[in-house]
């Protein structure tokens, strides 16, 4: 009877356990080298503190890499993919390679060795990628492509917002102001995939001008890294080889904006020259309420963070995923999934950014008189 009664206890407190056992995410901040244990075993036993122990025995466990952490914006992708992905009861192991090839592919390489069921990638290097998804493909892992496309490659999956679309948005909203005269493109990583689009979104709108003779391009560079310290110094390049005879900027987010105005001021010239932007990021948007810079692209990051959330757990549950269209990564037709991107200046801030909680008002208006 003792022996009855025994069982029946453990089998009870099994099922506690079992009930207890939630989805605990191991993600970390994207600082460390090394990235967090995923427990995989040691659960069993520890019936009371279900809650520490992230087994997920049965759940889906996925490794998140990212490039960076450095604009804003890679932050809000990381907490609202975490939190979606968490409550669909998957974990998420994140890591973030600080720009640094060798980084990212050994941290992948970590967490393929972990056992993750998927890997949601933010490539450093468009090409070098590709390394990770023959790794995760190697054990059958599937590869989600985040935002960046990773080129030459099998990759399974790209999720972005259209992102040629973002460069037409950045360049028709300085032509409508600037017809003609001498422009600087301030372009972004030349590694990254997405700023050969927004280029190119760009050009389409810029090239026909260029033909008639109302525009020239008195300078173009790409910003290494995308860092805003080198589109600093690259707008004091343009400045200083055009005797400071530009008319308009069209920088490729908001980051390298941030180093454009910078050297405008320098010269006096901040808020004379039409500057555009991307990402809606808070210093930005500041910038545009007080005059210094003209329009930043909005993409509402919430939309694509749980949109892959939800497609990786299908992804990794084994269910087939249907896109509407495909990018060619040079390789292959990468099935893909292409949001929309929104222009935003003074005129509709409150209706987009502020309307959707992004930022809010008090926030916008910090500076404003
Ligand atoms: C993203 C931008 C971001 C940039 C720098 C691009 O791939 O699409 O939103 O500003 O990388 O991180």
């Amino acid at each position: 009877m003792k022996k009855v009664f025994g069982i029946l206890l453990l089998a009870l407190l099994l099922l506690l356990a079992a009930c207890g056992e939630e989805e605990t995410s191991s993600e970390d901040t994207g600082t460390d080298d090394a990235p967090a244990e995923e427990n995989t075993e040691a659960d069993e036993e520890t019936e009371d503190s279900g809650e520490e122990e992230a087994t997920n025995e049965d759940g889906i466990s996925i490794g998140f890499s990212l490039d960076t952490l450095q604009e804003e914006r890679w932050q809000r992708d990381r907490d609202l993919f975490v939190s979606k992905a968490e409550e669909l009861g998957a974990s998420v192991n994140v890591q973030s390679a600080d720009s640094d090839d060798a980084k990212q592919i050994s941290q992948a390489e970590n967490l393929i060795s972990q056992g993750v069921d998927l890997l949601v990638v933010v490539p450093h290097d468009a090409e070098v990628s590709a390394s990770i998804v023959e790794m995760a493909h190697a054990e059958d892992i599937p590869v989600i492509s985040y935002d960046r496309l990773i080129k030459n490659s099998e990759v399974d999956l790209y999720v972005s917002f259209d992102n040629e679309r973002v460069g037409e948005m950045q360049a028709t909203a300085i032509t409508e102001l600037v017809p003609q005269g001498k422009y600087v493109l301030i372009e972004g990583a030349d590694t990254d995939n997405n700023a050969h689009l927004f280029k190119q979104g760009q050009m389409n709108i810029l090239q026909p001008l260029i033909d008639s003779g109302d525009i020239e391009i008195v300078y173009d560079q790409w910003t290494k890294g995308w860092e805003p310290e080198e589109a600093l110094a690259n707008m004091e390049n343009a400045l200083t080889s055009n005797d400071n005879d530009i008319d308009a900027v069209i920088a490729a987010n908001d980051g390298t904006a941030g180093g454009v105005i910078q050297a405008l001021a320098a010269q006096g010239m901040d808020g004379e020259i039409p500057v555009s932007g991307q990402d809606a990021e808070l210093a930005a948007v500041q910038r545009i309420v007080e005059g210094t810079q003209t329009m930043t692209v909005y993409k509402p990051i919430r939309d694509l963070a749980e949109r892959v959330a939800e497609l990786a757990v299908q992804m990794a549950n084994g269910e087939e995923i249907e896109t509407s269209t495909t990018v060619n990564n040079g390789q292959i037709d990468v099935p893909s999934i292409l949001l929309d991107p929104i222009a935003v200046t003074k005129e509709n801030i409150d209706d987009t950014i502020i309307a959707d909680g992004f930022h809010s008002e008090e926030d916008v208006y910090q500076n404003a008189e």
